[in-house]
């Protein structure tokens, strides 16, 4: 007979109502692909009130996360709460008991994701994130398994729509503000937004790209970001003249003494990939030592996208718990190296004289730098 995997949902909001949901209504497909039983044991949340997927059993929610992960049944939890405060404390409690780790929490990842790997690392616990970048886009398992043979060079892409939203929407003639308020009604970006334009967001992602790219312990705090807060609609304007645009580029590089890594609102050229992004779509520019250069294109966020690529991690874990193998899904937990440096990346980029205050972005210029380092 074959086992039953206890599943503990923590979070039955944007993405963890889709999750719910499609773990009940795709169970038969989602069996069949893992090659494992699973249940869903209980799902955490703050409200008992609020209305919920009606194909779930109401008797599944509860308030008490912690009650989830302390339960001997489940030995999966999907991290969908969000933040770094409630949701720190439930991963690292879960990882500690040997319980398996789907999360798509970048926050938390980005800040304390060296940590919680090694915690991992050293239960035999699986930990892993795609969800967390670039919502759909399979950048976690491009960068930390398709290409874990390889050798990544740089990163570079535009990872944060409510960004990118707000730059259009300017291009349209609107100003910042009015493309802020219609990008909230649209649903890109959050009621509190300060993350998002202030480029935190996206760096928290870089952070996780380039652990995973150069296996290094990289974290949010040590990129350089600036937001998208003093564009005005004068600059993309002047910018469109000149036939480009600003996007909220986010980069990173790999040198002999450490990364270069930065986020910042840069003059794109019309016709190249980042600028045409729109809404929540991200884009993605991949350097590969033997791969060469790859590109990645897709929906960054929403429920039922990021949902996608949550399933898509627990599917892995399930069936490496089916094969019983001995280190089980770990996708990235392993301890990464700490000491490095990490450098600012646009600081070399070219200036035009019309807007100076922007980096022209010219992925040859990276990559050109990033030979002269390595070979210096
Ligand atoms: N939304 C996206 O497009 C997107 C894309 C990529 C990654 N993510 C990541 O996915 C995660 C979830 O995002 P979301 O947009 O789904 O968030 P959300 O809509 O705010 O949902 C959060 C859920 O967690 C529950 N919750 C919060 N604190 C809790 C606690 N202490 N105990 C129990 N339940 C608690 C909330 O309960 P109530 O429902 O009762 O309030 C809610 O159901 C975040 O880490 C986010 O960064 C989201």
């Amino acid at each position: 007979m074959k086992m039953t995997v206890g599943v503990g949902l923590l979070g039955c909001g944007t993405v963890g109502a889709n999750v719910a949901d499609r773990l009940h209504r795709e169970r038969e497909v989602i069996e069949r692909r893992s090659g494992v039983r699973y249940e869903v044991r209980a799902v955490a949340i703050r409200d008992l009130a609020k209305a919920r997927p009606e194909s779930l059993d109401r008797r599944l929610f509860t308030r008490d996360a912690r009650a989830i992960v302390d339960d001997p049944n489940v030995d999966l939890v999907i991290e969908l709460v969000g933040g770094t405060t409630d949701a720190a404390e439930l991963v690292e409690r879960a990882l500690d008991r040997a319980r398996h780790v789907v999360t798509a929490n970048k926050d938390l990842l980005a800040t304390q994701g060296p940590r919680l790997m090694a915690l991992a690392a050293s239960r035999g616990s699986a930990l892993r994130f795609e969800g967390a970048v670039a919502g759909a886009i399979p950048v976690v398992r491009t960068l930390g398994e398709a290409l874990a043979g390889d050798e990544i060079l740089s990163v570079a892409g535009v990872i944060n729509g409510t960004c990118t939203s707000i730059l259009s929407a300017m291009e349209q003639g609107s100003t910042f503000a009015d493309a802020l308020a219609r990008a909230q009604q649209l649903g890109y970006a959050e009621a509190d937004p300060s993350n998002d334009v202030s480029g935190t967001d996206a760096a928290h992602k870089l952070a996780l790209v380039a652990q995973l790219a150069f296996d290094l312990g990289v974290i949010s705090p040590r990129i350089a970001r600036t937001g998208i807060v003093r564009v005005t609609q004068r600059d993309v304007a002047r910018a469109r003249m000149l036939g480009l645009r600003i996007r909220l580029v986010a980069a990173t590089l790999r040198t002999s003494e450490g990364i270069l890594a930065e986020v910042a609102p840069a003059l794109v050229r019309e016709g190249h990939d980042f600028a045409a992004t729109s809404g929540a779509e991200n884009v993605l520019h991949v350097r590969a030592r033997d791969a060469g250069a790859l590109v990645l294109r897709g929906a960054g966020a929403g429920g039922p996208a990021t949902a996608s690529a949550v399933l898509g991690d627990v599917v892995t874990v399930l069936r490496t718990l089916a094969d019983r193998r001995d280190l089980p899904a770990r996708g990235r937990a392993h301890a990464l190296a700490p000491a490095f440096a990490v450098g600012p990346f646009f600081e070399g980029n070219a200036r035009m004289a019309e807007l100076p205050e922007y980096p022209v972005w010219e992925e040859s210029a990276g990559i050109v730098r990033g030979r002269a380092l390595v070979k210096a």
